[in-house]
């Protein structure tokens, strides 16, 4: 059966204390809305839509980044999650298919659970998302009569006895899309928040003759998230989860709970990762690499057989081809460092790419801003840069090319040559011993005047 998804997210989240709307607050370095996003993909949605309402204007731009094809509808005012779904009757309305309603603040859907409540479509018209709480609070409440549902009572318009009900609603439902928007045209805002309740849709559908059952699923599965705690919360439960995941894939994490990883990270079997690794957003790992301990990755690739850090930085646009060593304090950015080639100590290759095989020395920059633009630096295959040498971008260091140590590299090097660009280095026999004399006797002076 064909699928669109709509994706609630016009909520402010006042208890977020924030300017940035709450579906934006990132988990895992990837905003919480991707999540839900994410989540939703298991179904392969044929359309998508995200109803925006609270500073709709950075949502949209969000949503442009996660998914191009998504689409973005205005709910000017928040007056309840039945007028939210409303505001996709323009793109919906006439879908031919399901609507599977989910939230933009529930980060932690299973695939399977979305996929479960679509394969319970074929037994029931109307398909309610529930899970048993731990603690009730204010959720709404399912009434059930055996597997058909009755109607699902908020928390605020609820009697004591279905206040006494656990078994709770998460807000997602699937339905089919022309039976949805008609039933939430009857929907109407009498009732204790005088809003228009997305929850409301059961009861009618009941009335209607429709049938109407629930699907369950784990709590934690529903947590919305409210405030920064729960933030924290939610981010601590996606690395938990995201860990295990690469531990069963044959990640070796040598201190697990001290990685940290986002949302894309993709690590390849038998990778070593050691502990304090931070793998922000957009990285790649292959097979067999090793992350040594305390490296920071975003926006990189690292190939096959190389080795990383400890103490590396590797920053977006870093590509490691197979073999390649990055040591400690070495920070790479925008910079391709072909097989095999290596920079071990205390360097900064920034705009850059660097030859098969090329060894780049301790304490080597490329000098690759002006104050006002960004230029490149190319290093061929082979090359040697000795230590402490400065290029002073745009430069080209051909094949097999030697920099001497310490040299200011601001002329292209052609293969084979040699560069040495530093002040030639004078000794002056005796002269150190005479020099430590003349300054003893200075102090010897100095300290008799004063005193
Ligand atoms: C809703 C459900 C409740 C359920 C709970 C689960 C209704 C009436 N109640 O209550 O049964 O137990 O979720 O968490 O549906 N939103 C909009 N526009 C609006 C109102 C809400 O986009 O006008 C969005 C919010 O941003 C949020 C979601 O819809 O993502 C849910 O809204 P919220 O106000 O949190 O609903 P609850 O009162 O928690
Ligand atoms: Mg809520």
């Amino acid at each position: 059966m064909s699928t669109a998804l709509i994706i609630l997210a016009a909520g402010k989240g006042t208890r977020m204390n924030s300017d940035l709307p709450k579906v934006l607050h990132p988990i895992a370095q990837a905003p919480m809305l991707a999540h839900a996003m994410n989540a939703g993909r298991a179904l392969d949605p044929d359309r998508t839509v995200i109803v925006a309402g609270h500073e709709a204007e950075m949502v949209t731009n969000a949503v442009a980044e996660i998914d191009e094809t998504a689409q973005v509808v205005l709910q000017v005012q928040q007056l309840g999650t039945a007028h939210a779904v409303d505001q996709a009757r323009a793109v919906l309305g006439e879908y031919d298919g399901d609507v599977v309603v989910l939230y933009g603040d529930t980060p932690f859907l299973q695939p399977d659970t979305l996929e479960r409540m679509v394969a319970a479509r074929h037994t029931a018209d109307l398909v309610i998302l529930g899970f048993e709480a731990a603690d009730p609070g204010r959720y709404g409440r399912l009434v059930m009569d055996g597997d058909s549902l009755e109607r699902i009572v908020e928390y605020k318009d609820a009697s004591e006895d279905e206040r006494a009900i656990t078994f709770c609603n998460s807000g997602l439902l699937a339905c089919d899309a022309k039976m949805l928007f008609d039933l939430i045209a009857k929907v109407g805002n009498a009732n204790a928040s005088a809003e228009y309740y997305l929850t409301d849709v059961v009861e009618l559908a009941r009335t209607e003759g429709h049938s109407v059952t629930a699907v369950a699923c784990d709590e934690v599965e529903t947590l919305g998230v409210n405030s920064r705690a729960d933030l924290a919360r939610a981010d601590a439960l996606f690395q938990t989860r995201a860990r295990a995941e690469l531990l069963d894939l044959g990640v070796t994490l040598m201190a697990p709970e001290t990685v940290y990883l986002s949302l894309d990270t993709m690590i390849g079997r038998d990778a070593v990762i050691e502990p304090n690794v931070v793998f922000g957003p957009g990285v790649t790992v292959e097979s067999g690499a090793l992350i040594r301990a305390f490296s920071h990755l975003e926006g990189c690739h690292v190939s096959r057989g190389a080795k990383v850090g400890p103490y590396a930085r590797l920053r977006p646009g870093a590509e490691l081809a197979e073999n390649t060593h990055v040591g400690n304090f070495v920070e790479i950015k925008n910079a391709e460092i072909a097989e095999g080639a290596k920079v071990n100590h205390l360097s900064y290759i920034g705009d850059a790419s660097v030859g098969r095989a090329t060894n780049i020395g301790a304490g080597t920059i490329t000098c690759n801003y002006d104050g006002v633009m960004k230029h490149h630096t190319e290093i061929g295959a082979n090359a040697f840069i000795g230590s402490n040498t400065m290029l002073v971008a745009p430069v080209t260091i051909g094949n097999e090319a030697m920099t001497a140590t310490g040299a200011v590299i601001t002329k292209d090097v052609e293969d084979g040559a040699l560069a040495i660009a530093r002040t030639a280095q004078v000794n002056k026999p005796g002269r150190a011993r005479k020099l430590m004399d003349l300054l003893r006797a200075k102090k010897i002076r100095r300290n008799k005047e004063t005193s």
